[in-house]
């Protein structure tokens, strides 16, 4: 096993983005990670500068990422970046993501991972040949309670699961932000940029990854309700729906963007025969175990008490509050910990403890689904009340 810092390419995350700086910071947390190269910004000079400001060295700050894939591939194998991290609107994510995979590229992509189920199943294919290694920031199921209430789950401890509950609501879209030129709004509500979803997509598809983690189970059928309600916008700003999990478990998922004051409320609940979970990211340092009969237990994070997954998962001792860039950095820390000991195919994913390809494909799929059940009016029974004449 080399313990060496793996180079680490980005492409996206240039000045005036959200997300590429939360990569940065995590993949370097526990020097698994160097940023080595990186082609940062839709424009040459954008890049260029936004390169420059991140202290990427000259040489390998690219203009644009086809430059990069190629300035890459003519360095000897052991000067390469190790690995890219695609961090761009959702539109760029498939032909990036194909590209440096089939040049032999470990890749890890934001979510949700490409635009529809063809081009997912296309990427598994490419990943599979190349025999890469492929993670998707799902970055939830990095939180070292969330990895506590799963182990819980699978240890038996609520029993078997009979209701899940997640919903994710934020209110930053409550407005039509996108008509002031707020480019995270712009290319989020811009169909050709985010894909056919809106809130669905951007958020929905946490909360679907979150559940199918922390419970393991697999969805069977979902019964979806999307609504738009700012006028004018062209995706979906809400969205709510019923679950029904294989072997009986029932739930509700909703997604929203336009609850205001909310900021990024993520909160699951599990309940099972014995008892219940309950976790919210805004205190992600807390989870909430009820028993049956017995006065309800809050766990908290850093403490010897939690099993081996939520300890490992854990920098600092507790009161410390740790939150949204360690749990990012776990994503980056078990990803590294399969490219070092040269681990492949795509099932490293789940034996490495990180969110993989095929969980970003279920991901689109999920998207897909509840895309087509919105649409249809079969499973809706009309429940208006109308009063005696
Ligand atoms: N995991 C999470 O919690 C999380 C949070 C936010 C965003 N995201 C995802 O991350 C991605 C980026 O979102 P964001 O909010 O940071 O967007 P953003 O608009 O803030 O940043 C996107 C960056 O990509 C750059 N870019 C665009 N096209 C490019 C190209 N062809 N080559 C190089 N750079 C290019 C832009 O210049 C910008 O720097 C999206 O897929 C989004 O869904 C994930």
């Amino acid at each position: 096993m080399s313990e060496r810092t793996l180079r680490l390419g980005m492409v996206g995350g240039g000045q005036g983005a959200f997300i590429g700086a939360v990569h940065r910071t995590a993949a370097a947390l526990d020097g698994v990670f160097l940023i080595t190269a990186g082609a940062l910004s839709s424009t040459p000079e954008r890049s260029r500068a936004s390169g420059t400001a991140v202290g990427l060295p000259d040489d390998r700050n690219y203009p644009d990422w086809r430059a990069m894939l190629d300035g890459e591939l003519r360095l000897p194998r052991d000067s390469r970046i190790d690995a890219v991290a695609i961090v761009t609107p959702n539109d760029t994510h498939f032909e990036i993501a194909r590209a440096f995979t089939q040049a032999g590229f470990h890749v890890l992509c934001d979510k949700p991972l490409v635009h529809t189920s063809a081009q997912a199943a296309e990427l598994v294919r490419s990943v599979r040949s190349a025999g890469t290694l492929f993670a998707v920031s799902y970055n939830y199921s990095g939180y070292p309670l969330v990895k506590q209430a799963r182990e819980l789950i699978a240890a038996g401890a609520i029993g078997r699961v009979r209701r899940v509950s997640v919903e994710y609501h934020q209110g930053w879209l409550a407005a039509n932000l996108e008509q002031s030129g707020q480019k995270q709004a712009a290319w989020r509500t811009d169909p050709a940029r985010s894909g056919a979803a809106g809130a669905l997509g951007d958020i929905g598809s946490h909360a679907e990854q979150l559940v199918a983690y922390v419970t393991g189970l697999e969805l069977e059928s979902i019964c979806v309700d999307l609504s738009t309600f700012v006028p004018g916008r062209r995706v979906d700003d809400d969205a709510g729906m019923l679950l029904r999990f294989v072997g009986g478990a029932r739930g509700a998922l909703t997604a929203s963007q336009v609850c205001v004051g909310c900021e990024n409320d993520l909160r699951l609940r599990v309940w099972g025969e014995t008892g219940g979970l309950d976790w919210r990211q805004e205190q992600p340092n807390e989870l909430h175990l009820a028993t049956l009969g017995e006065p309800e237990r809050v766990l908290r994070r850093g403490n010897d008490y939690l099993g081996p997954a939520a300890r490992s998962a854990t920098r600092l001792p507790p009161g410390h509050p740790e939150a949204f860039f360690e749990a990012f950095a776990n994503v980056y820390r078990a990803f590294g910990a399969a490219i070092r000991v040269g681990a492949t195919g795509l099932e490293a994913a789940a034996q490495h403890d990180f969110p993989g390809i095929l969980d970003g494909a279920r991901g689109v799929h999920f998207i897909e689904t509840a895309l087509a059940s919105a649409r249809s009016d079969v499973r809706w029974t009309d429940a208006r009340f109308r009063p005696p004449a």
